[in-house]
């Protein structure tokens, strides 16, 4: 009798258990189905006005690829734009379509954010008096073209420190040179392109998936510290986009083009602060790392 008793006392419990566990994997699927319908599909149908933060959005590395469809699209969405790049060139002729395409206003800045501190008291100067409301930290690099052990890397001497400057660096300043100014108004959105290989380490690309993890804890970091004070900072992490950095790769249902994922990681803005970026992506990270970001 006993016996029967603590049997069907241990079923109970592990019928609970069974049950505790089955509702805990429903509810946190259902959460993240919801959680990416909301930042994949209805912020296409109601998106966050960017004129509210601001007239200008200075964009770094803004003549081809991720960048240059950040300033088209916000152009589009009816901000003046600064435009950071090396080439004077390409800059002087994106700004003329962006003009006039968009009848937006624009502004160049001619610089390589591979050299380093000295840049940035002349990009200080170019940058005072405009109303800066969004800042896009886009510019990056790899190493050239190549997969390499960490001593193999080409030109390793120059190659190191170019690098931490580009992909680091460069996000730090820029923040430090655009905040006061946010913060004085008490609005402000700063966007910091990652990468997905920050999700985890990438051997052959050491220095490049070591520099996209800062990225994303110094903006999950910084959005901490500053949103009480208006100011959000959106990390974006993308997987492949079809760029000259990926050899600009036919665009399929896997890979998107540079406009079209500018555009889909714009609409995130104000439903998400970390996100990599558009709907396959999400789709790709959430087969591989069950989540939905
Ligand atoms: N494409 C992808 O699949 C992918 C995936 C994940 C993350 N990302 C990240 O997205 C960002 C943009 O990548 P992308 O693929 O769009 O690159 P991209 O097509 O190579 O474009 C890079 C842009 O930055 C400028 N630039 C490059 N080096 C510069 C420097 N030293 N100083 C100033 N400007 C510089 C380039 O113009 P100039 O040559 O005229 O200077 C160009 O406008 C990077 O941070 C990258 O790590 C890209």
């Amino acid at each position: 009798m006993g016996d029967i008793a603590g049997c069907s006392c241990c079923s109970l419990v592990l019928c609970i258990i069974g049950f505790v566990t089955v509702a805990y994997y429903l509810l946190r699927w259902s959460w993240q189905c919801w959680h990416g319908f909301k930042v994949y599909m209805l912020s296409e149908i109601w998106q966050t006005d960017l004129r509210t933060f601001g007239q200008w959005a200075v964009v770094t590395g803004a003549t081809s690829g991720i960048g240059r469809g950040y300033a088209e699209e916000l152009a589009k969405r009816g901000l003046d734009i600064v435009l950071i790049s090396r080439s004077e060139d390409k800059l002087r002729r994106v700004a003329k379509e962006i003009e006039s395409k968009y009848k937006r206003q624009t502004r160049v800045i001619q610089t390589d954010f591979t050299e380093g501190h000295s840049i940035y008291p002349a990009i200080a100067q170019q940058l005072e008096g405009l109303e800066i409301g969004i800042l896009v930290n886009n510019v990056g690099m790899n190493y050239t073209g190549t997969l390499a052990n960490f001593l193999d890397v080409p030109d390793p001497d120059q190659r190191i420190t170019q690098l931490i400057n580009c992909n680091t660096l460069s996000i730090t300043q820029m923040s430090r040179l655009v905040l006061p100014g946010m913060l004085e108004r008490e609005k402000g959105l700063i966007i910091n392109i990652s990468s997905e290989s920050a999700s985890q380490p990438q051997p052959m690309q050491s220095m490049y998936s070591a520099s996209k993890i800062f990225v994303t804890y110094f903006s999950r970091c910084l959005n901490a510290e500053y949103r009480s004070k208006g100011i959000t900072v959106q990390c974006v992490a993308p997987l492949v986009v079809s760029t000259n950095m990926t050899y600009n790769i036919s665009v399929n249902p896997l890979v998107k083009s540079a406009a079209s994922f500018a555009r889909d990681a714009l609409n995130t803005v104000g439903y998400t602060t970390y996100t990599c970026g558009c709907l396959t992506h999400a789709l790709q990270v959430n087969t591989t790392h069950n989540q939905f970001d």
